[in-house]
């Protein structure tokens, strides 16, 4: 009889995850320069309306160098994990920590993004943040661009709208894989590449405001991403012989709303269009899907000579991806809506949902994993998952977080299920496990943390941090392998 595999592998990686520009601070000091994400300022829950977009304008970017705006912008802050690195990671470390997923501000190594040498004082800071988790026998896994551009390359190049930001993009990966190469031999791409397609100035530092058909621009910004995630993929193989390369996505599994058949291939086509970033990045081709996709919104992909060969010869070692929320779609246009990771969709009446209207549902990771194992026959790994909720600390300064233990015990059950069915996964960061600001809304207020951080969300408090019920109950989880999910 074939024996079920229970539980977690032996060397599964149990961790956490978090992204420069939401942590580090620091955005002015030793040489960095300024990006994307330094340029989004906080507008308050209460002035956030339907028409609320996390892509800034060339107007609002002028105006904010001018010095025009009067506003606060969290992402430049963050929790200042640039001064705090050591105690953050001593807390890492205190959990059990086995990889702790962190992105590298290109901004801060090449700080224009188009430099031919790079800023040695932001090299430095990744080599100490890298050496205190090696000292405490934490693997790296780094996210080469994570929500941020050098803010020179969208003002010069509309940034990856323009193909030549692919040659700085690879000039800086081959800068950081030589640098780490004793260091680091996890690497991930580019986060959640799909959201190019869904916020462009989020994903790739583009301007689509102007555009006569934004889709062609994002889209063409998205073909060069590919080329330049194949690229560093090529050398990061060639630099660290052992190292694995990811891509990354947000994977937004999407159910039909009823099993009316238009309703089955609307969500149909919804995951097609979410899938065909990693179909690009695991099959090195287009699907053939995309074309009719492209006639119908008139884009034109433009490929230069060798760009298939490219694609197909540097495909990814494994698929590694977020997973918050599943959607429903239906063709009917009336219905509650629920909000989500920069797309929302149907309300599914049999989940629950967040503080932040995502709707909960653990089983849609077994579901995710077994479809995307299936799909692609590479490892995962499961480098976002969490919930973003309103914490209250009492008066003796505990923080009773059973709602995120809830959350994530469930994720991790389903997680074991996948593993039962078959599927090869590496591994789990979950994220912000430290308190940090959101990507969507640079809210503080929404935390994810086992760490909690004093700051509110106008950027007051002590940023000192202490432990949630949670980060015991997590420092058991990986103790146990996964087995004390109690
Ligand atoms: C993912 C991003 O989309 O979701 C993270 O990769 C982000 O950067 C996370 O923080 C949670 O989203 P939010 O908007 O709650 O911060």
């Amino acid at each position: 009889m074939t024996e079920l595999k229970s539980g977690f592998p032996k060397n599964f990686l149990w961790g956490g995850a978090t992204a420069a520009n939401q942590v580090e601070g620091a955005y002015d000091l030793d040489g960095k320069g300024l990006s994307t994400a330094d340029m989004v300022k906080f507008v308050p829950k209460s002035e956030r309306g339907n028409d609320f977009s996390l892509d800034v304008t060339k107007k609002e970017i002028d105006a904010i160098l001018a010095g025009e705006v009067d506003a606060r912008f969290p992402k430049r802050d963050g929790i200042d994990f640039y001064h705090h690195y050591k105690e953050d990671i001593a807390l890492f470390a205190e959990m059990g920590f086995k990889t702790f997923r962190l992105s590298l501000n290109w901004a801060r190594i090449f700080p224009n993004g188009d430099d031919t040498t790079p800023n040695e004082k932001g090299l430095a800071f990744y080599d100490s943040v890298f050496d205190e988790l090696l000292k405490y026998g934490i693997e790296p896994l780094v996210t080469l661009s994570h929500y941020e551009t050098p803010l020179n390359l969208t003002l010069k190049y509309n940034g990856w709208a323009d193909r030549r930001v692919i040659g700085f993009f690879t000039h800086y990966a081959e800068t950081v894989f030589k640098r780490y190469q004793n260091k680091v031999k996890y690497w991930l791409t580019f986060n959640e590449i799909n959201v190019i397609s869904l916020s462009p100035y989020t994903g790739g530092g583009v301007l689509v405001e102007n555009a006569e058909n934004p889709l062609q621009l994002s889209y063409q910004a998205a073909h060069h991403q590919f080329l330049a995630s194949a690229l560093a993929t090529k050398l990061c193989h060639e630099i660290i012989p052992n190292s694995q390369v990811g891509c990354m996505l947000a994977r937004m599994a999407t159910y039909p709303a009823t099993n009316n058949p238009d309703d089955v291939l609307k969500a149909q086509h919804e995951n097609q269009m979410n899938l065909f970033f990693t179909d690009v990045h695991a099959r090195g081709t287009y699907p053939t899907f995309m074309n009719r996709f492209f006639a119908e919104n008139n884009i034109v992909i433009k490929k230069e000579t060798g760009d298939d060969e490219i694609l197909k010869e540097h495909t990814v070692d494994f698929i590694s991806f977020s997973y918050y929320m599943s959607l429903s779609a239906t063709v009917k246009p009336e219905g509650d809506r629920t909000a989500g990771n920069f797309m929302g969709g149907v309300k599914n009446e049999y989940l629950e949902t967040s503080d932040w209207g995502w709707q909960i549902d653990p089983k849609g990771l077994r579901f995710t994993l077994n479809d995307l194992y299936t799909r692609y026959n590479l490892p995962l790994f499961i480098v976002e998952n969490g919930l973003g909720a309103y914490d209250t600390v009492e008066d003796d300064g505990s923080i009773h977080d059973d709602y995120r233990i809830d959350y994530l015990r469930k994720h991790i059950e389903q997680m074991k299920e996948a593993i039962k069915d078959g599927v090869d996964l590496m591994g789990y960061t979950s994220w912000g496990p430290i308190d940090l600001i959101s990507a969507s809304t640079s809210e503080m207020s929404k935390r994810y943390g086992f760490i909690y951080v004093d700051q509110d969300d106008e950027g007051n408090g002590t940023l000192k941090r202490s432990k949630k019920d949670s980060f015991n109950w997590y420092k058991k989880v990986i103790a146990s392998n996964g087995e004390d999910l109690a």
